[in-house]
Formats: structure tokens, sequence, C-alpha cells
């Protein structure tokens, strides 16, 4: 069986990552705005640099948890072609967890891009001291991160592997940002079949064919161990 697995801000809230959307999330009382756009990060450099300095330093105060993990696991037993893991999520929690090939529709936290010469380069330290490109010298490096008004990454892939799958999960995200809120409808359009896990109701729950409520550190193991019985 081949599965793509979507995830979102909810697959990592339980190992401490905030999400965007819910109470006490990153994004609550704030304007996305502010700093995740070309424009603000244009406006006011040092103001974006920090936020998304800050939250790479945070990841190291973070570790993947059991669904992670789980998800690992199905990549492992299932083999690598038959499950393909994209994610909206900028930290690095799938890769700790285990799994080896994991698509980053909206970059990495811990990479950072110059604009400058393009280079793309993993980074771990802070980028608002303005470093110089390793690749070019020059101190034009912005994380590597797709703001809004931005193309996410990898999108052809991403539509091929939806054709080519019999299912397709959705596991934390709240379906509210397009394209990823989308894939649902991409993938019901095509005939396959669709599954959520989410905590709460999201935007697109009545439009998948099952939905499950309940943590990702419970459902997710729970899902796998059905794939692989
Ligand atoms: P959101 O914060 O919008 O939604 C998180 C979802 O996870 C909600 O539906 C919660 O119910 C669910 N959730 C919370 N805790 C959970 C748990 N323990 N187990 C399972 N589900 C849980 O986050 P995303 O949908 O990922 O984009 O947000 C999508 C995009 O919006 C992000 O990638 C980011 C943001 O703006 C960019 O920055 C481009
Ligand atoms: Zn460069």
């Amino acid at each position: 069986m081949r599965i793509v697995v979507l995830t979102g801000a909810g697959v990592s809230a339980e190992s401490g990552v905030p999400t965007f959307r819910d109470a006490g999330g990153l994004w609550d009382g704030h304007d996305p705005m502010t700093v995740a756009t070309p424009e603000a990060f244009d406006r006011d450099p040092t103001l974006v640099q920090r936020f998304y300095d800050e939250r790479r330093a945070a990841l190291a105060r973070v570790q993947p948890n059991a669904a992670h993990q789980a998800l690992a696991r199905l990549e492992a037993e299932l083999g690598g072609d038959d499950l393909y893991l994209v994610t909206q999520n900028i930290d690095d929690l799938h890769e700790r967890g285990g799994s080896r090939r994991v698509h980053h529709m909206h970059g990495r936290l811990r990479a950072a891009w110059c604009t400058a010469c393009d280079a793309r380069h993993d980074w771990e330290t802070t980028l608002v001291d303005r470093p110089p490109c390793p690749a070019c010298g020059s101190p034009q490096l912005r994380p590597d991160v797709v703001w809004f008004g931005e193309v996410p990454y990898d999108m052809e892939a991403i539509e091929e592997a939806l054709w080519a799958c019999d299912l397709f999960v959705s596991i934390g995200t709240s379906g509210v940002v397009y394209p990823a809120a989308a894939f649902v409808h991409y993938a019901i359009g095509n005939g396959r079949q669709t599954l959520e896990l989410n905590l709460d109701e999201s935007d697109t729950t009545s439009d998948f064919h099952q939905s499950r409520r309940g943590p990702a550190t419970e459902l997710v193991p729970a899902w796998v161990d059905e794939v692989l019985r």
C-alpha cells in the first residue's frame, strides 16, 4: 500500500513545540504578517531573524515523540518508496525520530538560504548577526523557510505522490493554510482513501472519509500498528 502522510504542528505539540493557531500558539494574539512574509523581512529583518533564531535555538530543548517515532517505524517497515512523508513543520523532529525521507514543504529552521548566490546551507546558530554565506561571503542569509506569499517546496513531487498513493493521511493540521489544506481534495478527486488524525476538528474534517480525534502520540502509533498488522 502506498501512503502519503501530511503532518502539521499538532504532531510536534506534545514535544513542546507550540502550534500556530491553538490557544497559546505562536500566532495566538499575533499577526503572522509581522514576521512570516517577505515584506516583513524587508521592513524589519532584525525582528524576523530574531523570531526564527529563537525558534531554531528552542529545537535543542525538545525531543521527538511517539508520533514521530511511529512514522519512522512505518517508513522502515513499509519501505521508503511506499511512504511519502510531507510536513508543514520546519522543526527537525521527524528526522530525529528516525524518518529518513522527509519533505519539508515549508522549509527548515535548521537551514539558511543566501539571497545573494542562492546557496542553501545547514544552519545551527543565529542569523540576526548577519554571518557571511559560506559559499559567497555575502551577509545575506535568511531562514530557509517558506513565508506567506511564497511558493512551498516540492509541490510537483507532492502532487505526483498524491496521485500515485492508495491512502492520504493528514495528522495534526488545522487545514487552514493552502496548498496543504487542499491535498485532501486532490486525493479524493483522484479516488484515493483519506484519513485524518487530529486533536480537534479541523477546517477540512468533513472532507475526509474518516477522521479520528485525539492526541498524535496515541492516534499515530495505533494507526501505524493497524497498517503494519
Ligand atoms: P495549526 O496551529 O494551524 O494547527 C494545529 C492543529 O493541530 C490543530 O488542528 C490542533 O487541533 C491540532 N493539534 C494540537 N495538538 C495536537 C496533538 N497533541 N495531537 C494531534 N493534533 C493536535 O498548525 P498547522 O496546521 O501545522 O506555515 O499550520 C499550518 C501552517 O500555518 C504552518 O506550517 C505555518 C503556519 O502559518 C507557514 O509558516 C508558512
Ligand atoms: Zn551566498
